[in-house]
């Protein structure tokens, strides 16, 4: 069960027989060759019987498949746009059907499989059961039942026949449609970025001297606090829930003039007040990427983000007690922004290419 340790399109290689809890260890570091789970934690998986990259192709299918929704107009990847680091870059937050803002940012489904729990305030567990969030959402792909979504794929007969090459003879259901959506995604978690290199492969010329010197901010002012870096990984996260002040900051103004319905992120699953306000801290993978930044995407650039965290978190009371003002200079602003910069994994323009062909070749094959 460990991951290919050279190639560009290495899926995961699992033991097949009964469903396992796989874990899918870092392969070993080669310079030369940057591996795509270089500097990536382990990622555990519960992984069901099959052809783990027939269950990607399809999971990938899937996500780029807009007849997912009842009305046959939203895709997963209509609102994780491939193009758009599979987030949504502009709009604060996302856009659902008939165009209606939805009340959070839309993040990116490259680091869905570093969190141990999914959605900014953690209520799902496993990616398994996240997808059957947008499925079943009014406001996303409003399917009103599960079976209509089984219904409509079993009665097509490209989905029957990938089912069951997938997944050793079964056909599409519930389960299925999750297992291959969260082996797609834990496909694309990808590392092997100029930072991986630079501090997992031993390449020392892989960042420069302010994108190292940006590394030195980063730790110096605490951001490695909540966003782990380990000397054997790099989550960038700890997958814990805190207050970075930015709800208090819109409620109090200091945020522009856009309205919004008050989310209480955390506390919100639960009740406990200690959770008010509180969204899970994310990766940064590939944050270059996926602007606009927080859980209502109400940071522009990650220059804004940089200013928010040195003015310590705007005025929340109640913030995190790890927040405080930085005092720091243009320079060490600017450093900081550059090395966030190369966070970005040199694989995401092969993930785009293969998720948008295979919106193409859907297309061609509809029946
Ligand atoms: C209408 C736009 C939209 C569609 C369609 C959509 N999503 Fe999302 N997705 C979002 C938003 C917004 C969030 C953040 C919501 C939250 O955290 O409460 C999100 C969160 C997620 C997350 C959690 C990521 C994290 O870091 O916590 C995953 C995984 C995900 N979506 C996968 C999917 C899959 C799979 C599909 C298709 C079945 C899908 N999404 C369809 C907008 C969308
Ligand atoms: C107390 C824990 C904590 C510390 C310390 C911290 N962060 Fe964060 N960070 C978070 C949380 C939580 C969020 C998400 C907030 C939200 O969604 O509203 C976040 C969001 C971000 C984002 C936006 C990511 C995205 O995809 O929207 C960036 C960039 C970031 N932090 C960088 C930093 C930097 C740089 C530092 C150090 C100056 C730092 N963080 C310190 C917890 C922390």
């Amino acid at each position: 069960m460990f991951r290919s340790s050279s190639s560009s399109t290495w899926s995961p290689r699992l033991v097949v027989g009964l469903a396992v809890t796989a874990v899918l260890l870092p392969a070993p570091l080669t310079a030369s060759d940057p591996d795509p789970s270089l500097g990536l934690p382990p990622i555990v998986a519960n992984i069901e019987p099959g052809d783990p990259s027939l269950q990607i192709a399809l999971g990938r299918k899937l996500f780029m498949d807009p007849q997912l929704a009842e009305d046959g107009t939203m895709a997963c990847g209509t609102c994780h746009i491939p193009e758009h680091g599979f987030a949504l870059n502009g709009p604060a937050v996302a856009f659902g059907r008939g165009g209606r803002s939805l009340r959070r940012n839309t993040p990116t489904i490259l680091n869905a499989a570093l969190a141990t729990s999914q959605f900014v305030d953690g209520r799902m567990k496993t990616l398994e059961e996240q997808v059957w969030g947008p499925l079943l959402a009014v406001e996303e792909a409003w399917n009103p039942t599960v079976q209509d979504v089984v219904g409509r794929l079993q009665g097509r007969s490209d989905y029957r026949e990938a089912f069951r090459a997938a997944f050793q003879g079964r056909p599409v259901s519930q389960r299925l449609i999750g297992a291959a959506l969260a082996a797609y995604e834990r496909s694309i978690a990808v590392g092997g970025s100029r930072f991986d290199l630079w501090k997992y492969a031993g390449d020392s010329t892989a960042l420069n001297d302010d994108e190292r010197a940006g590394f030195d901010v980063f730790r110096a002012s605490g951001c490695g606090g909540c966003h782990t870096v380990r000397d054997d990984y790099a989550a960038f996260t700890d997958n814990t829930f805190r207050n970075t002040g930015i709800e208090w900051a819109r409620a109090h103004g200091r945020l522009g003039a856009r309205k919004k319905a008050p989310d209480h992120g955390r506390f919100e699953v639960t009740a406990r007040e200690s959770d008010r306000h509180a969204f899970r801290v994310p990766s940064l993978r590939n944050v270059a990427l996926t602007a606009p930044y927080m859980h209502d995407g109400s940071l522009a650039t990650l220059e804004e983000v940089v200013d928010w965290y040195d003015g310590g978190g705007g005025g929340d009371p109640e913030r995190d007690r790890a927040l405080k003002p930085l005092g720091l200079d243009d320079t060490a602003k600017r450093q900081l922004v550059v090395f966030l910069r190369t966070l970005t994994s040199g694989e995401v323009e092969r993930l785009t290419r293969e998720a948008r062909a295979s919106a193409g070749a859907f297309r061609e094959r509809k029946l």
